[in-house]
């Protein structure tokens, strides 16, 4: 690998997300008619649940319009309008706006009410007073909490162009992680000597333990390659995925691959998605020291206590067995129901 490697320090990886997310925090104009966003300027949330987003009128101007937006860092193009509201009704736009409502829990209300989350609602939002001569705003931050997990081809190390790890995370019900998911997700023990694609089309890995293996002897933080060639170059994928529906359960046997699948569908169920087994790690601390199959040929197992006995490593994760022959190896199964 010829790349610069940059070490981004932590404190500067903070205030270059913090940045682009809050563009407004630590400058605040003096609001006359919207209250400053509450104590939590964040607000968080799981795939599939409701949440709301504060807004408080804090004078009502007599002629006045409200307008919830939701801001693309990445994204230059028309701009992303969810709600508009006027003092009697409201309308709504766009994919957002079908999930979308004004709470009106009194007359100053204007918080917007967001239904059954996706992983790809987390962001900033936008709530505009616009009275025609002097608009303000406020921005909420909506965080999607889930889990960030590597992943790779089963061809190999570095076979995805960017395109490619999209669809790879779409198919192991995840997207590709943001910027800011992967740095949550160092922080919370993610340690990893592979780099993988992010959403913005940046190529980054994370190092907790720094190693000459890895990058070298740098302080730990987030390695960046920065931007790659989306169509030419070939890395990883860093996939981000939240709670589901469903749940994962084991079968224990010794099972080909395509005996697992059809064990799991005799109970009414399929072999499981490499991001439902993380999510199932994550949120429901599911424990199982067997390796099993899981749908895209891959045999893993996830660990919440680690032991001596389950894989040696001293912390909480998933481990894997890559992508063994189909038939010659005989593992458990993985379902998802
Ligand atoms: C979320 O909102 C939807 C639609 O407004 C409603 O049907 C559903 O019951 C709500 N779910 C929860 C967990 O409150
Ligand atoms: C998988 O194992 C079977 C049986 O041992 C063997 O015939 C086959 O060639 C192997 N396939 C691959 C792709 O290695």
């Amino acid at each position: 690998m010829n790349c610069a490697v940059i070490l981004l320090l932590t404190s500067s990886c903070f205030t270059w997300s913090a940045a682009i997310y809050v563009p407004h925090r630590g400058a605040p104009k003096n609001l006359k008619y919207l209250l400053e966003p509450p104590v939590y300027a964040e607000v968080v949330g799981r795939r599939g649940d409701n949440v709301t987003l504060p807004c408080i009128l804090r004078t009502k101007p007599s002629h006045y319009k409200v307008k919830w937006t939701k801001l693309e860092p990445q994204h230059i193009g028309p701009e992303n309008i969810i709600l508009i509201s006027n003092s009697h009704s409201y309308k709504i736009y766009g994919h957002l706006g079908q999930r979308a409502s004004l709470r009106k829990a009194h007359t100053m209300d204007v918080s917007l009410q967001l239904s059954q989350l996706q992983l790809e609602d987390g962001g900033a939002y936008r709530c505009e007073l616009i009275n025609g001569i002097e608009d303000e705003n406020v921005i909420i931050n909506l965080r999607i909490e889930g889990v960030v997990f590597p992943y790779q081809s089963k061809n190999g190390r570095y076979k995805f162009t960017y395109h490619e790890a999209k669809e790879a995370c779409a198919k192991q019900d995840a997207k590709l992680a943001t910027y800011s998911e992967l740095y949550r997700a160092w922080t919370e023990g993610l340690d990893w000597c592979n780099a993988g694609w992010l959403h913005d089309g940046t190529v980054n890995y994370p190092i907790i333990r720094p190693r000459p293996v890895c990058g070298g002897e740098l302080l730990p933080g987030i390695r960046s390659y920065g931007q790659k060639d989306k169509n030419y170059d070939r890395f990883d994928a860093f996939c981000f995925t939240s709670q589901t529906p469903g749940s994962v359960f084991y079968i224990s046997e010794s099972f080909s691959y395509d005996q697992a699948s059809h064990a799991c569908k005799r109970q009414g169920a399929e072999l499981a998605l490499v991001g439902q087994l993380y999510a199932a790690w994550r949120f429901k601390d599911y424990d199982q020291c067997d390796g099993g199959w899981l749908r895209d040929g891959s045999v893993r197992f996830p660990i919440s206590n680690p032991r001596e006995h389950c894989g040696g490593i001293p912390e909480p994760g998933v481990r894997s067995f890559g992508f063994p022959n189909k038939t010659a190896h005989l593992f458990g199964a993985y379902c998802y129901r």
